[in-house]
């Protein structure tokens, strides 16, 4: 098969996109693979005409609201990530009565629809400077409660309002088994996501996207790391880290939907060039605003770095 994807790739020009959450012979075969942040970024880099996303809903949207004059193609198209979906638009107007200066920031973990209504999308990887830049006292942040709580610790000057939307991989890693594998391997420091819960968050030793635990890892001294977030990041681990052992907190760190991409679904949609990433210009045009604002703002803070 993989040879039949490289074939395939080259004959129809197609790059192939891939989320560390997806499994490690799809990891493998991908052109790049990244975090949220890094794949929307390469995804306006790419000259290929078409580009194949192994990953859920929201991900090919976002390379589709960036590259309106390319053909993106879903690998599975029921892998959808069911946090994107945890805001009503209603509560979203009813929050900008309220707060009439409020800005409205949309983790990209959320479908087009949502990102139309908001001011500037983030990601786990860059909200932190983003929020910090917006010139706005109150924030509303939308859709995921738990990473909007972490960052709102980390910036006491401004005023938060939540929603309630979670991730049901994350926060189905409770402290319990964290504290359990804390036991078991007592040297090895806790890399958590910060779509886990509040508690976990607490007795972790590293907070950060999957990239930034990645990177933590790799350039740690430690030999042994204890990881909260979902599993399919041991395989990159592994491959960067041959030396060092990673231990997972339990069965639970799946997503489901990021499974739903297999090798097969992989060449089908190769051959096909379907099912292919469809918005209405009107919806792609209003996602995008929020979604280039977050990118001027992360680039200008990587150049002032
Ligand atoms: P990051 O890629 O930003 O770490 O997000 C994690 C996630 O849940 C993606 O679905
Ligand atoms: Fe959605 Fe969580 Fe799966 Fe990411 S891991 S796609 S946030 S359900």
């Amino acid at each position: 098969m993989r040879e039949q994807i490289e074939r395939l790739k080259k004959e129809k020009d197609v790059v192939i996109l891939a989320h560390y959450y997806v499994d490690g012979e799809v990891q493998e075969i991908a052109d790049i693979v990244g975090d949220s942040y890094f794949l929307a970024k390469k995804a306006t880099e790419v000259n290929q005409q078409n580009i194949l996303f192994c990953g859920v809903s929201f991900m090919g949207e976002s390379a589709k609201i960036l590259n309106p004059d390319k053909r993106v193609i879903m690998a599975d198209e029921f892998a959808d990530c069911p946090m994107a979906h945890m805001v009503e638009i209603e509560r979203i107007e009813e929050v900008r009565k309220e707060y009439p200066d409020v800005a409205v920031v949309c983790y990209v973990n959320s479908t087009a629809e949502i990102k139309a209504y908001s001011d500037v999308c983030v990601t786990s990887s860059n909200a932190l400077g983003i929020v910090k830049a917006l010139p706005n006292k109150h924030i509303f942040f939308v859709p995921d409660n738990n990473l909007g709580r972490y960052i709102a610790g980390l910036l006491p000057e401004k005023n938060f309002i939540f929603n309630d939307g979670f991730c049901h991989v994350h926060t189905s890693i409770h402290k319990e088994n964290v504290e359990a594998a804390k036991k078991l391997h007592p040297d090895a420091p806790v890399l958590t996501h910060p779509e886990c819960t509040e508690d976990v968050l607490e007795i972790s030793d590293f907070i950060g996207s999957t990239s930034e635990i990645l990177d933590y890892a790799t350039n740690s001294d430690a030999k042994e790391f204890i990881i909260c977030t979902e599993m399919g990041i041991f395989f990159e681990l592994e491959q960067k880290n041959p030396d060092k052992k990673f231990y997972s907190v339990g069965h639970r760190q799946f997503c489901p939907n990021m499974k739903k991409i297999t090798m097969e679904k992989v060449v089908q949609a190769l051959e096909t060039l379907e099912p292919e990433v469809i918005l209405s210009e009107e919806l792609r045009e209003k996602a995008n605003v929020p979604l280039a604002k977050m990118l001027t703002i992360a680039k200008q803070a990587e150049a002032a770095k």
